[in-house]
Protein backbone atom coordinates (compact mmCIF):
# COMPACT_ATOMS: atom_id res chain seq x y z
CA UNK A 1 0.00 0.00 0.00
CA UNK A 2 2.33 2.49 0.85
CA UNK A 3 4.40 1.75 -2.40
CA UNK A 4 1.07 3.01 -4.03
CA UNK A 5 0.82 5.77 -1.86
CA UNK A 6 4.04 7.15 -2.90
CA UNK A 7 2.95 7.32 -6.39
CA UNK A 8 -0.24 8.93 -5.72
CA UNK A 9 -2.82 6.06 -5.61
CA UNK A 10 -5.24 4.91 -2.84
CA UNK A 11 -6.53 1.96 -2.22
CA UNK A 12 -8.89 0.88 0.48
CA UNK A 13 -9.86 -2.76 1.22
CA UNK A 14 -12.69 -3.65 3.13
CA UNK A 15 -15.20 -6.34 3.16
CA UNK A 16 -17.95 -5.81 3.61
CA UNK A 17 -18.77 -1.87 3.37
CA UNK A 18 -16.92 -1.28 0.23
CA UNK A 19 -14.98 -3.26 -2.10
CA UNK A 20 -13.59 0.15 -3.71
CA UNK A 21 -10.32 1.40 -5.10
CA UNK A 22 -10.18 5.00 -4.68
CA UNK A 23 -7.87 7.12 -6.50
CA UNK A 24 -7.33 10.49 -5.04
CA UNK A 25 -6.05 12.91 -7.69
CA UNK A 26 -5.56 15.57 -5.87
CA UNK A 27 -3.24 13.59 -3.08
CA UNK A 28 -6.21 13.75 -0.40
CA UNK A 29 -7.23 10.04 1.11
CA UNK A 30 -11.32 11.16 1.47
CA UNK A 31 -13.35 8.38 1.35
CA UNK A 32 -16.78 7.89 4.09
CA UNK A 33 -19.16 5.57 3.72
CA UNK A 34 -21.75 3.93 6.04
CA UNK A 35 -23.37 0.52 6.35
CA UNK A 36 -26.56 1.19 8.33
CA UNK A 37 -24.07 0.35 11.76
CA UNK A 38 -20.77 2.35 11.70
CA UNK A 39 -19.37 5.16 9.43
CA UNK A 40 -15.73 4.55 7.63
CA UNK A 41 -13.72 7.40 7.40
CA UNK A 42 -10.74 8.18 5.51
CA UNK A 43 -9.03 11.39 5.84
CA UNK A 44 -6.19 13.46 5.05
CA UNK A 45 -3.30 14.32 7.79
CA UNK A 46 -2.32 13.08 10.90
CA UNK A 47 -5.19 11.12 13.51
CA UNK A 48 -4.42 13.66 16.35
CA UNK A 49 -5.18 16.34 13.59
CA UNK A 50 -8.36 15.27 12.33
CA UNK A 51 -9.71 17.79 9.55
CA UNK A 52 -13.17 16.31 10.70
CA UNK A 53 -14.17 17.47 14.32
CA UNK A 54 -16.66 14.84 16.03
CA UNK A 55 -19.09 16.25 18.51
CA UNK A 56 -18.17 15.34 22.27
CA UNK A 57 -20.80 12.97 22.35
CA UNK A 58 -19.82 10.99 19.11
CA UNK A 59 -16.25 11.02 20.24
CA UNK A 60 -16.28 7.92 22.29
CA UNK A 61 -18.05 6.29 19.44
CA UNK A 62 -15.39 6.58 17.16
CA UNK A 63 -12.38 5.14 16.78
CA UNK A 64 -9.03 6.64 14.59
CA UNK A 65 -6.06 4.69 13.60
CA UNK A 66 -2.80 6.84 11.90
CA UNK A 67 -2.94 5.18 8.14
CA UNK A 68 1.05 4.54 6.69
CA UNK A 69 2.52 6.12 10.12
CA UNK A 70 5.84 5.66 8.76
CA UNK A 71 5.23 7.92 5.32
CA UNK A 72 6.23 11.25 6.26
CA UNK A 73 5.05 13.28 3.68
CA UNK A 74 1.00 12.25 3.55
CA UNK A 75 -0.08 10.20 6.40
CA UNK A 76 -3.75 9.92 6.81
CA UNK A 77 -6.15 8.15 8.88
CA UNK A 78 -8.82 6.15 9.28
CA UNK A 79 -11.88 6.98 11.37
CA UNK A 80 -14.61 4.29 12.61
CA UNK A 81 -17.67 6.05 14.01
CA UNK A 82 -20.19 4.13 15.63
CA UNK A 83 -23.57 6.23 15.62
CA UNK A 84 -25.52 3.34 17.60
CA UNK A 85 -22.39 1.36 19.00
CA UNK A 86 -24.33 -0.33 21.64
CA UNK A 87 -27.08 -1.71 19.72
CA UNK A 88 -24.66 -2.79 17.43
CA UNK A 89 -22.78 -4.79 19.64
CA UNK A 90 -25.79 -6.11 20.81
CA UNK A 91 -26.77 -7.08 17.47
CA UNK A 92 -23.57 -8.64 16.71
CA UNK A 93 -23.11 -10.69 20.03
CA UNK A 94 -27.03 -11.37 20.58
CA UNK A 95 -26.78 -14.48 18.03
CA UNK A 96 -24.13 -15.94 19.98
CA UNK A 97 -25.59 -15.17 23.43
CA UNK A 98 -28.73 -16.96 21.65
CA UNK A 99 -27.01 -19.86 20.37
CA UNK A 100 -24.68 -20.54 23.61
CA UNK A 101 -28.01 -20.57 25.53
CA UNK A 102 -29.91 -22.67 23.23
CA UNK A 103 -26.89 -25.02 23.46
CA UNK A 104 -26.87 -25.09 27.10
CA UNK A 105 -30.48 -25.62 27.03
CA UNK A 106 -30.01 -28.40 24.88
CA UNK A 107 -27.04 -29.99 27.08
CA UNK A 108 -29.35 -29.46 30.08
CA UNK A 109 -32.43 -31.10 28.61
CA UNK A 110 -29.90 -34.22 27.17
CA UNK A 111 -29.37 -34.55 30.68
CA UNK A 112 -31.68 -34.37 32.10
CA UNK A 113 -33.63 -36.72 30.28
CA UNK A 114 -31.18 -39.23 30.40
CA UNK A 115 -31.39 -39.39 34.66
CA UNK A 116 -34.82 -39.59 34.25
CA UNK A 117 -34.14 -42.97 31.74
CA UNK A 118 -31.73 -44.34 34.07
CA UNK A 119 -34.14 -44.06 37.24
CA UNK A 120 -37.33 -45.40 34.82
CA UNK A 121 -35.02 -48.06 33.98
CA UNK A 122 -33.89 -48.63 36.77
CA UNK A 123 -37.56 -48.66 38.52
CA UNK A 124 -38.19 -51.15 35.41
CA UNK A 125 -35.82 -53.63 36.09
CA UNK A 126 -37.37 -54.22 39.58
CA UNK A 127 -40.65 -54.63 38.30
CA UNK A 128 -39.41 -56.97 35.79
CA UNK A 129 -37.51 -58.92 38.43
CA UNK A 130 -40.86 -58.86 40.60
CA UNK A 131 -42.32 -59.96 37.87
CA UNK A 132 -40.22 -62.83 36.34
CA UNK A 133 -40.22 -64.50 40.11
CA UNK A 134 -44.16 -63.46 40.55
CA UNK A 135 -44.68 -65.86 36.88
CA UNK A 136 -41.86 -68.69 38.22
CA UNK A 137 -44.13 -68.79 41.40
CA UNK A 138 -47.00 -69.04 39.51
CA UNK A 139 -46.22 -71.81 37.36
CA UNK A 140 -44.32 -73.74 40.00
CA UNK A 141 -47.68 -75.45 41.44
CA UNK A 142 -49.12 -76.41 38.36
CA UNK A 143 -46.19 -77.71 36.80
CA UNK A 144 -45.65 -79.76 39.85
CA UNK A 145 -48.76 -80.91 40.04
CA UNK A 146 -48.92 -81.98 36.51
CA UNK A 147 -45.68 -83.90 37.53
CA UNK A 148 -46.90 -85.61 40.46
CA UNK A 149 -50.51 -86.72 38.78
CA UNK A 150 -48.63 -87.73 35.31
CA UNK A 151 -45.97 -89.81 37.54
CA UNK A 152 -48.78 -91.45 39.20
CA UNK A 153 -50.44 -92.21 36.16
CA UNK A 154 -47.41 -94.16 35.09
CA UNK A 155 -47.47 -95.85 38.10
CA UNK A 156 -48.23 -99.94 38.03
CA UNK A 157 -51.14 -99.58 40.56
CA UNK A 158 -53.01 -96.70 38.55
CA UNK A 159 -52.59 -97.42 35.20
CA UNK A 160 -54.71 -100.29 35.63
CA UNK A 161 -57.63 -98.49 36.61
CA UNK A 162 -59.46 -96.30 33.94
CA UNK A 163 -61.37 -94.11 36.88
CA UNK A 164 -58.30 -93.28 38.77
CA UNK A 165 -56.38 -92.31 35.19
CA UNK A 166 -59.14 -90.25 34.49
CA UNK A 167 -58.98 -88.71 37.83
CA UNK A 168 -55.23 -87.53 37.20
CA UNK A 169 -55.75 -86.54 33.69
CA UNK A 170 -58.69 -83.82 35.40
CA UNK A 171 -56.34 -82.90 37.58
CA UNK A 172 -53.78 -82.00 34.71
CA UNK A 173 -56.12 -80.60 32.61
CA UNK A 174 -57.46 -78.52 35.51
CA UNK A 175 -53.79 -77.28 36.07
CA UNK A 176 -52.74 -76.91 32.45
CA UNK A 177 -55.86 -74.46 32.04
CA UNK A 178 -54.54 -72.29 34.98
CA UNK A 179 -51.51 -72.34 33.37
CA UNK A 180 -52.70 -70.84 29.87
CA UNK A 181 -54.97 -67.91 31.56
CA UNK A 182 -52.38 -67.14 33.08
CA UNK A 183 -49.95 -66.67 30.13
CA UNK A 184 -53.03 -65.46 28.44
CA UNK A 185 -52.78 -62.68 30.81
CA UNK A 186 -49.64 -61.94 30.21
CA UNK A 187 -49.93 -62.21 26.59
CA UNK A 188 -53.20 -59.77 26.16
CA UNK A 189 -51.11 -56.89 28.64
CA UNK A 190 -48.26 -56.98 26.46
CA UNK A 191 -51.21 -56.49 23.48
CA UNK A 192 -52.69 -53.59 25.25
CA UNK A 193 -49.26 -52.03 25.80
CA UNK A 194 -48.79 -52.36 21.68
CA UNK A 195 -51.84 -50.68 21.49
CA UNK A 196 -52.83 -53.39 19.08
CA UNK A 197 -56.04 -55.24 20.11
CA UNK A 198 -59.67 -54.73 17.93
CA UNK A 199 -62.42 -54.76 20.05
CA UNK A 200 -65.06 -56.92 18.63
CA UNK A 201 -68.04 -54.50 19.37
CA UNK A 202 -71.62 -56.05 19.18
CA UNK A 203 -74.87 -55.55 21.58
CA UNK A 204 -74.64 -57.17 24.79
CA UNK A 205 -76.22 -57.83 27.52
CA UNK A 206 -73.97 -56.84 30.90
CA UNK A 207 -76.18 -58.75 32.83
CA UNK A 208 -75.57 -62.07 31.10
CA UNK A 209 -72.15 -61.17 31.38
CA UNK A 210 -72.46 -60.46 34.94
CA UNK A 211 -74.29 -63.97 35.10
CA UNK A 212 -71.68 -65.73 33.49
CA UNK A 213 -68.51 -64.28 35.31
CA UNK A 214 -70.28 -64.80 38.61
CA UNK A 215 -70.84 -68.47 37.70
CA UNK A 216 -67.29 -68.88 37.19
CA UNK A 217 -66.16 -67.27 40.13
CA UNK A 218 -68.80 -68.89 42.13
CA UNK A 219 -67.01 -72.07 43.31
CA UNK A 220 -64.15 -70.25 44.48
CA UNK A 221 -65.72 -68.38 46.44
CA UNK A 222 -68.20 -70.32 48.18
CA UNK A 223 -65.28 -72.71 48.82
CA UNK A 224 -64.13 -69.99 51.73
CA UNK A 225 -67.65 -69.57 52.95
CA UNK A 226 -68.22 -66.24 51.19
CA UNK A 227 -71.01 -65.47 48.98
CA UNK A 228 -72.06 -63.12 46.22
CA UNK A 229 -75.55 -60.98 46.22
CA UNK A 230 -76.24 -59.78 42.74
CA UNK A 231 -78.44 -56.13 42.56
CA UNK A 232 -78.88 -55.93 38.82
CA UNK A 233 -81.25 -52.56 38.93
CA UNK A 234 -80.07 -51.36 35.63
CA UNK A 235 -83.23 -51.00 32.86
CA UNK A 236 -80.87 -50.36 29.87
CA UNK A 237 -78.59 -53.04 30.27
CA UNK A 238 -77.79 -53.33 26.65
CA UNK A 239 -74.30 -52.46 25.57
CA UNK A 240 -72.15 -52.07 22.58
CA UNK A 241 -68.87 -53.56 23.30
CA UNK A 242 -66.45 -56.61 23.02
CA UNK A 243 -68.50 -59.63 25.02
CA UNK A 244 -64.94 -61.20 25.87
CA UNK A 245 -63.09 -58.40 27.45
CA UNK A 246 -66.20 -57.55 29.52
CA UNK A 247 -66.15 -60.74 30.67
CA UNK A 248 -62.54 -60.44 31.54
CA UNK A 249 -63.07 -56.97 33.19
CA UNK A 250 -65.93 -58.25 35.65
CA UNK A 251 -64.43 -61.30 36.18
CA UNK A 252 -61.24 -59.43 37.26
CA UNK A 253 -62.54 -56.88 39.81
CA UNK A 254 -64.62 -60.33 41.41
CA UNK A 255 -61.55 -62.17 41.14
CA UNK A 256 -59.92 -59.50 43.16
CA UNK A 257 -62.94 -59.03 45.45
CA UNK A 258 -62.45 -63.14 46.40
CA UNK A 259 -58.58 -62.65 46.59
CA UNK A 260 -58.09 -59.63 48.83
CA UNK A 261 -60.77 -60.91 51.95
CA UNK A 262 -58.90 -62.49 54.50
CA UNK A 263 -62.15 -64.37 55.73
CA UNK A 264 -65.61 -65.55 53.98
CA UNK A 265 -65.78 -62.52 51.54
CA UNK A 266 -68.91 -61.10 51.02
CA UNK A 267 -69.29 -59.20 47.61
CA UNK A 268 -72.04 -57.41 46.47
CA UNK A 269 -71.99 -57.00 42.03
CA UNK A 270 -74.87 -53.77 41.25
CA UNK A 271 -75.63 -52.39 38.20
CA UNK A 272 -78.01 -49.46 37.51
CA UNK A 273 -78.63 -46.74 34.81
CA UNK A 274 -76.99 -43.64 35.24
CA UNK A 275 -76.39 -40.45 32.61
CA UNK A 276 -75.38 -41.70 29.24
CA UNK A 277 -74.46 -45.06 30.13
CA UNK A 278 -74.81 -47.69 33.27
CA UNK A 279 -72.77 -48.34 36.44
CA UNK A 280 -71.11 -51.59 37.53
CA UNK A 281 -70.17 -51.55 41.14
CA UNK A 282 -68.52 -54.70 42.86
CA UNK A 283 -68.16 -53.86 46.57
CA UNK A 284 -66.07 -56.67 49.16
CA UNK A 285 -65.19 -56.91 53.05
CA UNK A 286 -62.25 -57.46 52.32
CA UNK A 287 -59.07 -56.16 52.88
CA UNK A 288 -59.05 -52.72 51.65
CA UNK A 289 -56.36 -49.95 50.93
CA UNK A 290 -54.55 -46.90 51.72
CA UNK A 291 -55.04 -43.86 49.86
CA UNK A 292 -51.69 -44.05 48.64
CA UNK A 293 -52.26 -47.34 47.66
CA UNK A 294 -55.47 -46.51 45.65
CA UNK A 295 -53.40 -44.38 43.43
CA UNK A 296 -51.17 -47.25 42.25
CA UNK A 297 -53.08 -50.06 42.01
CA UNK A 298 -54.57 -49.02 38.38
CA UNK A 299 -50.71 -49.45 37.01
CA UNK A 300 -49.20 -52.31 35.69
CA UNK A 301 -47.30 -54.65 37.65
CA UNK A 302 -48.29 -52.73 41.19
CA UNK A 303 -49.27 -55.09 43.76
CA UNK A 304 -49.91 -53.42 47.44
CA UNK A 305 -46.49 -54.19 49.49
CA UNK A 306 -47.71 -56.96 51.73
CA UNK A 307 -44.20 -57.31 53.53
CA UNK A 308 -42.74 -60.22 52.76
CA UNK A 309 -45.72 -62.41 53.25
CA UNK A 310 -47.41 -63.42 49.51
CA UNK A 311 -50.36 -65.71 50.35
CA UNK A 312 -52.46 -64.10 47.89
CA UNK A 313 -50.56 -64.46 44.04
CA UNK A 314 -50.78 -62.75 41.34
CA UNK A 315 -49.19 -60.47 38.76
CA UNK A 316 -50.68 -56.94 39.44
CA UNK A 317 -52.01 -57.11 35.81
CA UNK A 318 -55.61 -57.25 36.36
CA UNK A 319 -56.68 -53.60 37.65
CA UNK A 320 -54.32 -52.41 34.55
CA UNK A 321 -56.72 -54.65 32.15
CA UNK A 322 -59.32 -53.16 33.29
CA UNK A 323 -58.62 -49.61 33.57
CA UNK A 324 -57.23 -49.82 30.02
CA UNK A 325 -60.25 -51.87 28.37
CA UNK A 326 -62.68 -49.74 30.46
CA UNK A 327 -61.18 -46.71 28.11
CA UNK A 328 -61.17 -48.39 25.01
CA UNK A 329 -65.04 -48.62 25.53
CA UNK A 330 -65.21 -45.13 26.66
CA UNK A 331 -65.70 -45.61 30.07
CA UNK A 332 -63.91 -45.17 33.14
CA UNK A 333 -63.01 -46.98 36.81
CA UNK A 334 -62.94 -45.82 39.99
CA UNK A 335 -62.34 -46.74 43.60
CA UNK A 336 -63.27 -46.16 47.29
CA UNK A 337 -61.41 -48.43 49.88
CA UNK A 338 -60.64 -48.41 53.38
CA UNK A 339 -58.47 -50.36 54.74
CA UNK A 340 -59.79 -53.36 56.77
CA UNK A 341 -63.25 -52.58 56.06
CA UNK A 342 -63.05 -53.10 52.13
CA UNK A 343 -63.20 -51.51 48.45
CA UNK A 344 -65.85 -50.83 46.06
CA UNK A 345 -64.94 -50.60 42.46
CA UNK A 346 -67.11 -48.77 39.99
CA UNK A 347 -67.45 -49.12 36.09
CA UNK A 348 -68.53 -47.02 33.69
CA UNK A 349 -69.84 -47.62 30.68
CA UNK A 350 -71.22 -45.60 28.08
CA UNK A 351 -74.63 -47.01 26.32
N1 LIG B 1 -60.74 -55.62 46.12
C1 LIG B 1 -59.52 -55.35 46.56
N2 LIG B 1 -59.28 -55.19 47.89
C2 LIG B 1 -58.05 -54.90 48.34
N3 LIG B 1 -56.96 -54.77 47.56
C3 LIG B 1 -57.11 -54.93 46.24
C4 LIG B 1 -58.40 -55.23 45.66
N4 LIG B 1 -58.25 -55.32 44.34
C5 LIG B 1 -56.94 -55.10 44.09
N5 LIG B 1 -56.25 -54.87 45.21
C6 LIG B 1 -54.82 -54.56 45.31
O1 LIG B 1 -54.40 -54.05 44.06
C7 LIG B 1 -53.33 -54.82 43.53
C8 LIG B 1 -53.44 -54.87 42.04
O2 LIG B 1 -54.53 -55.65 41.63
P1 LIG B 1 -54.50 -56.39 40.24
O3 LIG B 1 -55.79 -57.07 40.02
O4 LIG B 1 -54.06 -55.41 39.22
O5 LIG B 1 -53.32 -57.46 40.40
P2 LIG B 1 -53.30 -58.84 41.15
O6 LIG B 1 -54.67 -59.21 41.62
O7 LIG B 1 -52.24 -58.73 42.19
O8 LIG B 1 -52.79 -59.81 40.02
P3 LIG B 1 -53.60 -60.34 38.76
O9 LIG B 1 -52.80 -59.83 37.60
O10 LIG B 1 -53.58 -61.81 38.85
O11 LIG B 1 -54.97 -59.76 38.79
C9 LIG B 1 -53.44 -56.15 44.20
O12 LIG B 1 -52.19 -56.78 44.29
C10 LIG B 1 -53.99 -55.81 45.58
O13 LIG B 1 -52.92 -55.46 46.43
MG1 LIG C 1 -56.31 -59.16 40.20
Amino acid sequence: LEKFYSKGYYFLFTTSIFESKYKASDGILRNTAFNGNYVVNLGEGKASHPQMELEDSKKELSYVVDLFPTSKNAPGYLKVIFPSKTKWLWRSVMPLIFLSLLLTGIILGCFYYVVTVVFKQKKLSEIKNDFVNNMTHEFKTPIATINLASDSILSDKVISEPSRIQRFIGIIKEENKRMLSQVEKVLQMALLDKQDFQLNLKSVDIHEIILKAVENIDLQVSQRNGSIIQELKAKKSILYADQTHLTNIIYNLLDNANKYSSESPNIRICTRDVQGGIEVSVQDNGIGMSKENQKMVFEKFYRVPTGNIHNVKGFGLGLSYVKAMAEAHKGSIKLESEPNKGSTFTLFLPN
